[in-house]
């Protein structure tokens, strides 16, 4: 092949890419933002997009943004060290290192055999029972693992950036708090108020050390993910503080009304359709949750009684992989029967986004093209 054809077979990878990496990603939810994880240099990985469904693409992805965040990294904190002259494409592309495990499943073409990653991954996902079938259940475990390895990672990388000490703790005081925490009053009112600040981080801290290890400090960025008591019983506390309007520490009806009925109600309805509906048609309902709630009978909700539905303000990765899970099955069930076989998911290629994602893999050839 001539020098030229690959010049030109690059610039249409880089473009491709370049794309890719900007193009809306489809499960974009609309609750997402409680979600965003914020640090002091607001590095948004845009969450909350599905997770990589093949680990090997998901590790290509991983070194990807690990390049892309130590850049932004270094231009937030060091901008006197800052390349100005990357071009924006230079960011995103992967290095020939990023593929070497991908490499084995090119085939002659360069493309991804997507048959041999199924055929290898299928007994792995197909666990509970093995029965030659994938149920919900088994693929809602597995986009688990894979968005579990994948947020561990991003808090991994996160801790190192404030454990100043290097001790593998986080104190209160090595935490450096994003600037828009800093510099709010106690007045400053909007949501996730309470985020970030003493509080937040001392319910984090399961065993009251006073420091963070990578356990507590991924629940600290990631409350609704936390089995910690204490972490689940300041985000209600956080929502009472959000809702509350009138400043009277409780909420009422209409402060519930009015922002977590809706929430909870989008929840319920995700996968059904929720047009929307008036609020006389939902008045209803509404009481009766509201009634549910209260179990006090005092006419406000509390943060404990807020318990029974926090999980539906603060969806889970569980949620994310449930969903995500479902999506699948629903594109690839060819004989409706709600589960998948073998067969299926290699002739319903299982999801466009991740087979665009692999189509990053035809720069492996590129570049080794290109060292030749
Ligand atoms: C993928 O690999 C399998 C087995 O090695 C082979 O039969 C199949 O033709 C390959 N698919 C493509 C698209 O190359
Ligand atoms: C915020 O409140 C705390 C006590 O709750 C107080 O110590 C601190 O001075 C207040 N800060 C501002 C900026 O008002
Ligand atoms: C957090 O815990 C420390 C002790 O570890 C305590 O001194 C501090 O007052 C607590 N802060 C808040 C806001 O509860
Ligand atoms: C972090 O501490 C908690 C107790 O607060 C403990 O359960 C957990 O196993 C620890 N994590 C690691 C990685 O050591
Ligand atoms: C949802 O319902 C509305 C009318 O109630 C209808 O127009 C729309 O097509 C429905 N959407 C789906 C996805 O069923």
């Amino acid at each position: 092949m001539g020098k030229f054809s690959i010049i030109v077979y690059i610039s249409i990878a880089l473009l491709l890419l370049f794309f890719l990496s900007h193009s809306p990603k489809k499960t974009q939810n609309h609750r997402h933002r409680r979600l965003r994880l914020r640090s002091s240099y607001n590095f948004n990985p845009s969450r909350h997009e599905s997770v990589a469904f093949d680990p090997l693409v998901a590790d290509i992805e991983r070194r990807r943004e690990d390049r892309q965040w130590e850049k932004q990294y270094m231009e937030n904190s060091h901008p006197e060290l800052a390349d100005h002259d990357a071009a924006p494409a230079h960011e995103s592309q992967p290095e020939w290192e990023d593929f070497m495990n991908a490499e084995d499943y090119l085939n002659d073409e360069d493309k991804f055999n997507v048959t041999n990653r199924l055929v290898l991954l299928f007994p792995k996902i197909d666990v509970d029972p093995a029965d030659g079938y994938i149920n919900e259940h088994e693929l809602t475990e597995w986009n688990m693992q894979q968005a579990e390895r994948e947020v561990l990672h991003r808090s991994q990388r996160e801790m190192e950036t404030h454990d100043k000490n290097r001790d593998g703790f986080v104190s209160f005081a090595e935490y450096d708090p994003p600037s828009w925490v800093q510099n709010s009053d106690n007045n400053s009112f909007g949501y996730d108020m309470g985020w970030w600040k003493e509080e937040h981080f001392n319910a984090s801290d399961a065993d009251g050390n006073g420091l963070l290890n990578i356990t507590e400090f991924n629940d600290f960025l990631h409350p609704a993910d936390s089995k910690n008591p204490k972490l689940i019983l300041w985000l209600c506390k956080e929502e009472v503080r959000e809702r509350d309007s009138d400043k009277d520490g409780k909420v009422n009806f209409k402060e519930f009304f009015h922002g977590l009925f809706d929430l909870v109600r989008n929840y319920d309805d995700e996968v059904h359709n929720s047009s929307h509906l008036s609020d006389d048609s939902m008045d209803a309902p509404a009481r009766q949750l509201f009634a549910q709630l209260d179990k006090d009978g005092d006419g406000y909700l509390s943060d404990v009684e807020l318990l029974p539905i926090i999980g539906k303000l603060h969806p889970s990765e569980r949620y994310y992989a449930k969903q995500q899970a479902d999506y699948i099955i629903s594109q690839a069930d060819t004989d409706k029967d709600g589960r998948l076989t073998l067969t299926e998911m290699i002739e319903n290629p299982y999801d466009m986004e991740i087979m665009s994602r692999i189509q990053i893999l035809l720069l492996v050839r590129m570049n080794s093209l290109l060292k030749k």
